[in-house]
């Protein structure tokens, strides 16, 4: 038997965590720093911060034979080069090849150097080219600020005036240039893959809900909830999604990119085919939370078999999952109030994945926006809703959520 850790802290871990105890193989999952929440479902909170890597190598060559990283700063800041330097057995790619999710604009250029469809975009640098950008350009306009924001750095905007805002505000944030891009209309997918450079193994199509609000109105936020599959998604849509999953992986190893990893390409499926919203090289959260129930092979071999160079065909159970979020009711705004979280009956602990939560196990309150996720399953997405919510009613407390998640796969049509 071995033992695994997790980085992290979120559901997104939580998942990982519980697939990577159902191997056969795995006597104890840590995770750092993990939540006092995870003790509940059978995992190991470790108290070391995903960016004190000294601290994780010492943790990692005294108890575990695998680490997997699931949070993109680490990645971004070299944890997993930092592993291979001690010597360590690491699931996730290198710093060079973070920068496909730490830097837009190299993201960008990738894209073009591969002729990967995607949004036109201006890079600015400061407030007068920016301005001068946005007034050459149709409404709505998207204004990116670079670097990582968990999601949140990002502002569609209707008016020259918001944009012109949006501009000031991510110029604010520092020395890093602004992206200003077209705007995309059309069904947005998750499409992942876990890879090694020479093979993949590809994950269903996932559907995030970013906007806070139903009917994606409101700020972005990191997730309010995932579907998978995604059944508003054609035959020919699937492969248009593998097609540009496999455009990127050759890219990157013409590009000198090597090594393992998870890569994710945010898509919209516009009138005018898939482009590229964004490349993330880890799990997103929440599609984690709907993607790996489905799998059926022990995830720790399945790991395992990537690193040494092969892989496996993904077993799915053939079940469609609804992962929905509760959130603090202030997020994506000021979440410092903390407040009470509702504990799970001992059932429900086999579907309640926590992520900001603090405290004691049994008197567990708020720390941070989203809380847990709750997933439901059945054999349709209706059935799978169904089930996530009635599961979600009864620990929803004084938290939010957004009342629609997989409302829009239910209306079979290509693009919006
Ligand atoms: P990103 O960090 O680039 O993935 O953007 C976060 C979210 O903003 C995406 O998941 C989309 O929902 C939205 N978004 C980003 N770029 C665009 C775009 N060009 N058009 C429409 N929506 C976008
Ligand atoms: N679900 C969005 C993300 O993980 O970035």
């Amino acid at each position: 038997m071995v033992n695994v850790l997790v980085i992290g802290a979120g559901a997104r871990e939580a998942a990982l965590g519980r697939a990577y105890l159902a191997s056969p193989q795995v006597a104890q999952v840590y995770v750092a720093p993990g939540n006092p929440g995870m003790a509940l479902i059978g995992l190991t909170p470790v108290a070391i911060d995903v960016m004190a890597f000294d601290a994780l190598i010492a943790f990692a060559k005294a108890h575990v034979s695998l680490t997997f990283v699931g949070p993109e700063q680490p990645l971004a800041a070299g944890l997993v080069d930092a592993f291979e330097a001690a010597g360590l057995p690491v699931f996730g790619p290198t710093q060079a090849l973070a920068r496909l999710e730490s830097s837009k604009q190299f993201a960008k250029a990738f894209m073009a150097r591969h002729h990967l469809p995607t949004a036109k975009a201006t890079v600015v640098a400061d407030l007068a080219a920016g301005q001068a950008a946005i007034a050459k350009h149709a409404l709505p306009v998207v204004i990116k600020a670079d670097g990582l924001a968990a999601g949140k750095g990002v502002v569609v905007c209707e008016t020259e005036a918001a944009a012109v805002a949006a501009l000031t505000h991510a110029l604010a944030g520092g020395d890093k240039p602004v992206l200003i891009e077209d705007y995309l209309a059309g069904q947005e997918a998750s499409v992942l893959a876990m890879f090694n450079g020479r093979t993949r193994v590809l994950f269903p199509l996932a559907q995030d809900h970013k906007r806070r609000f139903a009917g994606d109105a409101g700020p972005n936020t990191g997730g309010m909830g995932a579907i998978s599959p995604a059944p508003q998604f054609t035959a020919a849509q699937h492969e248009q999604a593998t097609a540009l999953v496999d455009a990127t992986l050759a890219g990157m190893v013409e590009d000198g990119l090597s090594g393992c990893g998870v890569i994710y390409l945010g898509l919209m499926f516009t009138a005018a085919g898939p482009k590229l919203l964004e490349y993330n090289v880890r799990f997103g959260d929440p599609e984690t939370q709907v993607l790996l129930p489905q799998v059926q092979n022990d995830f720790y071999a399945l790991t395992q078999d990537l690193l040494a160079g092969s892989d496996q065909p993904l077993k799915l159970d053939g079940r469609t999952y609804c992962g929905v979020v509760a959130v603090h009711p202030a997020y994506p705004g000021d979440v410092s109030a903390a407040l009470p979280v509702v504990t799970p009956s001992a059932a429900a602990l086999d579907y309640w994945l926590p992520a900001g939560v603090s405290g004691t196990a049994n008197a567990l309150e708020t720390a941070g926006g989203r809380v847990f996720t709750v997933i439901g399953a059945g054999q349709t997405l209706a059935a799978a809703q169904l089930q996530a919510y009635a599961r979600l009613a009864p620990l929803l407390g004084q938290l939010a959520m957004r009342q629609d998640i997989g409302d829009k796969g239910r209306h079979v049509s290509g693009t919006a």
